[in-house]
């Protein structure tokens, strides 16, 4: 997608100066960095310090998080400890784990001179079926938008939350990607954007990358959706999920609970988009999904723009005030109207997920 006009990917490899190549996400929307994970430590901390996040784009990066171990030190025991490493770097999303295990079974009884070659083409296929992927969850949620235009004759609203957008993943995004698709054919669309605290995501990335797409977008604050449900503006919500279980309970940024039980007391049909990689098939029960708890830091302090145009960080809270910062909540199933993947839309069931993924 694009960033004033030129079309970029979220993350790509550097043959010449054997880099890994990221948008720093921690930087947006005020300045667009472009930055460098030389080790394997680096991107370690890109997932941790979410300079990369969004569930398929922390998979891509642990992949090429292994590509970069393999660089520095081409050792068993070396890339077992850095496969660990990565997969614990964020507990919520499945994608890491389903990357770093596809990586280590493409890279077990390779000889230790072609191991390389086989990560890197490894790494760029989980990319690159990514964006396949993304790209058919757009045209399948396209229909669903089409639907709604054709009965309604008027602008679609679309409420989502967070940043499941094409920041989130290596292109289109997995909510976001039938909103592109729609609003490419000529559909009217416009986005209620959470703003999505502690970090911002809605605000900080899907506002921005709607803007740089020309998508009619507009940042609500995140008790907000309840209200507009209530008045009927609101046609569809779409999420997107950082980890699905078999029975299509599935995890995704605070605060998406409160939207689907909103969703569901007004009638608004309520869509989860994903991709097959974040599916966690071994997870029977919903209460045993990691729930990451970050620093709580993110809450009491706002970085933004001063009036010299410097970003600047600012404490919000009582000095006293203890804060708790839970990262993830868990939407039951029952609230989910469908799962938009890259197989077809199918209900969040065990039955229905299996119908699509046999
Ligand atoms: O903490 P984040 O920003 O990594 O959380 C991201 C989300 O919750 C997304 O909705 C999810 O990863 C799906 S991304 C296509």
């Amino acid at each position: 997608m694009k960033i004033e006009g030129k079309e970029y990917q979220t993350i790509w490899f550097d043959k010449k100066n054997q880099v890994v190549k990221i948008i720093d996400q921690t930087k947006l929307p005020h300045q667009f960095i472009i930055k460098d994970l030389k080790t394997v430590r680096d991107a370690i901390n890109a997932i941790k310090t979410m300079e990369v996040r969004g569930a398929p784009l922390i998979g891509a990066t642990a992949a090429y998080g292994l590509v970069l171990a393999i660089i520095e030190n081409n050792d068993q025991t070396f890339l077992k400890k850095s496969s660990e490493d990565l997969i614990s770097s964020r507990p919520t999303a499945i994608n890491l784990k389903w990357a770093v295990d596809r990586m280590i079974k493409k890279l077990s009884r390779v000889n230790s001179d072609q191991i390389l070659n086989i990560a890197l083409n490894e790494a760029k296929e989980i990319c690159e079926e990514d964006i396949k992927f993304c790209e058919n969850i757009g045209l399948n949620g396209l229909k669903i938008i089409e639907e709604i235009y054709n009965k309604k004759k008027d602008i679609v609203n679309i409420l989502t939350h967070c940043n499941a957008g094409w920041l989130a993943t290596i292109n289109w995004g997995t909510a976001t990607s039938p909103i592109y698709h729609a609003h490419k054919k000529g559909i009217p669309v416009h986005v209620w954007v959470d703003e999505t605290r502690p970090r911002n995501q809605g605000a900080n990335l899907t506002s921005y990358e709607l803007n740089e797409e020309e998508v009619p977008n507009t940042i609500i604050a995140d008790n907000t959706g309840g209200i507009l449900m209530q008045r009927g503006e609101v046609d569809m919500c779409i999420v997107g999920t950082d980890r699905t279980i078999s029975t299509g309970d599935f995890a995704n940024k605070i605060g998406t609970y409160l939207k689907a039980l909103a969703a569901k007391d007004n009638n608004v049909p309520f869509y989860v988009a994903l991709p097959s990689s974040t599916i966690d098939w071994e997870t029977k029960d919903f209460k045993n999904i990691p729930i990451e708890e970050r620093n709580s830091e993110e809450l009491t302090h706002v970085e933004g723009l001063d009036k010299n145009n410097n970003v600047e960080k600012v404490l919000i809270y009582p000095k006293k005030s203890k804060a708790m910062n839970l990262a993830f909540d868990v939407t039951p199933a029952k609230y989910v109207t469908g799962l938009i993947t890259e197989k077809g839309v199918c209900d969040a069931s065990t039955e229905g997920l299996k119908k699509l993924f046999k």
